[in-house]
């Protein structure tokens, strides 16, 4: 089987999956340097969908799992199921409900789901007297996909005139020739992922990421610094109002729009004190949420993605092991400005119980040595009976490994370690 992508999410993916009793052989496209240990890479890019295609039919995949949201928006499931290859992600029409921010609005609005209410704009006028009437805190949103930069939480009406501005004259290009300018909404985050196939929908583990650069949530917003799961603040009655209010009328909202969707929805949730409210939809696993949803998982992951790609998803008996699990994101200082790259990294020789290092932005040098490649560089992620016995594991394991350039947030769970 082939997995996409190259990040800590496909790490993680890889690894479960490897673990699958069917014991396949996998395969990752492009890959990083902590996945060649464990999967033959091959120098393909995410967005190359023909070279992607030809990989899979050169080495016989019998079985594609997306990771990333851009090989997905560019069809990539479309033309593997011309080829005749299964695989697991969203078809392009899926996929745009994470490629178009207006689409999933429309779609929200259409339905009653809840979600802030919002003003659609693709000119700078009507965008800024709408920012002028509704006052700060305003959010400005590219509609397409910006690299996870495209949402600006502003705390002043200038600086919600800076981004409508800055956006509708083309910082993303085509991803914000139009936006949104929505009501912010208060309250915590929490990350929920949802393997749908058509009508039917499994519910993964909760988690929390940390989506802010700096401890104490401040500075900007990342891809994400760390997470952590189960999200304790989704009780099971709030879980059941949730699946109620807002999981099962969406995937019928999409299947009712003649989306036949077979991949994780990741629903992103602000528990608002008039109760959730959707922030945004993902069409991918999240990226750290998978990091410790997946180690968490009792259940064959290959048997549920391919049950979910398959139409057969009614039933699957998910089981979910009882363990804490907490992923600390070491990211290269500067992140998510601009950092260093090529730093070389020295792993612990051994690690605490239930610890795994996941690379995330690394890669091999000319000669051989492990070197930091990308923002976000590793993710550690830990199991324990409790959350402080996961956090201190990951911790431990964090303060090993050497590298120049090494962030990581102090305080990845603590939140949830602070609650009465
Ligand atoms: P999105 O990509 O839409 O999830 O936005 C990225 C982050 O911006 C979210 O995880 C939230 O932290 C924040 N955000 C997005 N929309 C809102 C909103 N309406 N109110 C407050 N914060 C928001
Ligand atoms: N961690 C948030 C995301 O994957 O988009």
């Amino acid at each position: 089987m082939l997995v996409v992508g190259s990040g800590g999410r496909e790490h993680a993916l890889v690894k479960s999956l490897a673990a699958s009793p069917a014991r396949p052989r996998v395969l990752c496209a492009p890959g990083n340097a902590g996945i060649a240990a464990e999967a033959a890479c091959f120098p393909v890019p995410v967005d190359d969908v023909a070279g992607l295609i030809a990989l899979a039919q050169r080495e016989r995949a019998e079985f594609v799992v997306v990771g990333p949201e851009v090989p997905l928006s560019l069809g990539l499931v479309d033309a593997l199921q011309r080829a005749g290859i299964p695989a697991y992600g969203p078809k392009a029409d899926g996929a745009r409900l994470e490629a178009s921010k207006i689409f999933t609005k429309e779609l929200l609005l259409k339905y009653r789901i809840p979600t802030a209410a919002a003003g659609i704009f693709d000119r700078v006028e009507p965008a800024l007297a709408y920012v002028r009437a509704r006052g700060a805190p305003i959010v400005v949103k590219a509609d397409g996909l910006a690299a996870g930069k495209g949402v600006v939480v502003a705390s002043s009406v200038a600086e919600a005139e800076e981004a409508v501005r800055a956006m509708l004259g083309g910082r993303f290009g085509a991803s914000s020739r139009q936006i949104l300018v929505e009501d912010c909404l208060t309250g915590e985050e929490t990350s929920l992922l949802v393997v749908v196939s058509g009508r039917d929908y499994i519910i993964l583990p909760t988690s929390q990421d940390h989506k802010r650069v700096g401890d104490g949530d401040t500075g900007p917003n990342t891809g994400g610094m760390g997470t952590y799961s189960p999200a304790e603040v989704v009780t099971p009655a709030l879980l059941a109002r949730i699946d109620r209010e807002i999981v099962r009328p969406s995937v019928d909202a999409i299947a009712a729009e003649g989306i036949d969707f077979r991949g994780t929805l990741f629903i992103g949730v602000m528990l608002t004190p008039a109760g959730p409210s959707v922030l945004e939809f993902n069409t991918r696993f999240g990226d750290p949420e998978t990091q410790v949803v997946l180690p968490r998982l009792a259940s064959d992951l290959l048997a549920l993605l391919w049950a979910a790609a398959h139409g057969r998803l009614r039933g699957f008996p998910l089981a979910v092991k009882p363990d804490y699990a907490v992923c600390v994101v070491v990211a290269a200082r500067g992140y998510p400005d601009a950092y260093p790259k090529g730093d070389e990294i020295t792993l612990p020789a051994a690690l605490p119980p239930q610890t795994s290092i996941i690379h995330a932005g690394t890669a091999r040098d000319s000669a051989g040595r492990l070197v930091t490649h990308g923002g976000r560089v590793l993710g550690v992620t830990a199991l324990a009976p409790t959350l402080r016995e996961a956090a201190d594991r990951a911790y431990a394991a964090c303060a090993a490994i050497g590298c120049a350039s090494k962030y990581f947030r102090r305080d990845i769970g603590a939140r949830q370690l602070s609650r009465p």
